[in-house]
């Protein structure tokens, strides 16, 4: 069984944490929110206890972990020729939503937390609940986002309940995670660094303290992909296509599909009455919206993307992620 442990209005209540850490120093996973999404976490020295997470998950193992610290100053010591650039950065973002690829100091981490990489993504997350157990740990902790592989990632502990029931031994309920997307990836191996994955924390903000940096070339939708990214697909059930936001279009897209007989969920900042189910869409309410879109029997799901938008935009990136990059015509 999977126990649900409320920690939403007593962060700093003692007994909350004694069962989680308990379970992580004996290798077992458990559940904590963060800013961005909840997370699986696991004693990231410990292969065998890192290896229920790529099992919980059901997540291919060439996907490498985030490790979580609980400061800046746990995160230096395990990492190799730290550079000046990662130092910025860690004092301008953390705690924050953004993961720093860094290489590691051998034989720290458990191999399976980095898929066998020389390199690993280290992040401070900024939420109550999550420092209080890094700091009682002091352990890192390998943390993907607390979803099946695949599925949309968790905003709330119902998310995680619902994907994890029976298959881990505790969530800490934090209440709805607060920005909804998981943290930017950030790659401080190369010159300049390189955006793997885009998140809250954007590239003008993280160019704003270390000058120019790149998007990595998938995030242009024309490169191969690369380990990892080739994974996430956030995808509900139904198929999701993804349709500008416009009124006309969209009246005449719903249309078209209940005239075939076919129900239509609509997912958009403005809401549309005669689809058969519309959800909110903005970078807080994306996931749970793709979830709710699972309850219902919609045959396809239109997603409604605002016509300003950039290759750095975090909210379009999972939302083409989601359609698989199909629009409806
Ligand atoms: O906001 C977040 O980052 C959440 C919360 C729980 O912290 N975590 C999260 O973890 O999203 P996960 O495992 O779902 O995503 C980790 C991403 C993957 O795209 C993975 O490929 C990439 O980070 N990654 C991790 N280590 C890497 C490495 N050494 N090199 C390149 N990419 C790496
Ligand atoms: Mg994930």
């Amino acid at each position: 069984s999977t126990e649900v442990i409320l920690v939403d209005k007593h962060v700093n209540k003692e007994t909350n944490y004694a069962q989680a850490v308990d379970i992580i120093r004996q290798g077992g996973i458990v559940a904590f929110p963060t800013e961005t999404v909840y997370g699986l976490g696991a004693d990231a020295t410990n292969a065998e206890a890192v290896s229920k997470i790529f099992e919980a998950k059901g997540r291919p193992a060439d996907n490498p972990l985030i490790v979580h610290v609980d400061s800046k100053e746990t995160a230096v010591t395990y990492v190799d020729e730290v550079s000046e650039k990662a130092l910025k950065l860690m004092d301008a973002f953390w705690p924050g939503a953004l993961t720093l690829i860094m290489k590691s100091k051998p034989h720290i981490f458990a191999r399976n937390v980095t898929a066998d990489l020389e390199t690993v993504g280290i992040r401070v997350p900024n939420h109550p609940v999550a420092l209080n157990l890094l700091k009682r740990l002091q352990l890192p902790v390998a943390a993907p986002s607390a979803n099946t592989s695949g599925k949309p990632s968790p905003t709330l502990a119902e998310h995680v309940y619902h994907d994890m029931e029976n298959k881990i031994p505790l969530i800490l309920d934090g209440g709805p995670t607060k920005i909804g997307i998981e943290s930017t990836v950030l790659d401080m191996t190369s010159e300049p660094p390189v955006i793997l994955r885009p998140g809250n924390v954007t590239k003008a903000q993280i160019e704003s303290v270390i000058g120019t940096i790149r998007l990595s070339a998938e995030l242009h939708g024309n490169a191969p992909k690369s380990p990892g990214m080739k994974y996430a697909h956030y995808a509900p059930d139904a198929p999701v296509y993804l349709i500008e936001d416009d009124s006309k279009l969209i009246h005449k897209a719903i249309e078209h599909v209940q005239g075939k007989g076919k129900k239509i969920a609509v997912l958009s900042s403005t809401e549309y009455p005669e689809a058969d189910f519309h959800f909110p869409l903005s970078p807080e309410t994306l996931y749970s919206s793709l979830r709710k879109c699972d309850m219902t029997d919609a045959d396809l799901i239109l997603a409604g993307v605002p016509a300003e938008r950039n290759d750095s935009d975090f909210m379009m990136n999972r939302l083409e992620k989601a359609a698989d990059h199909k629009w409806f015509s």
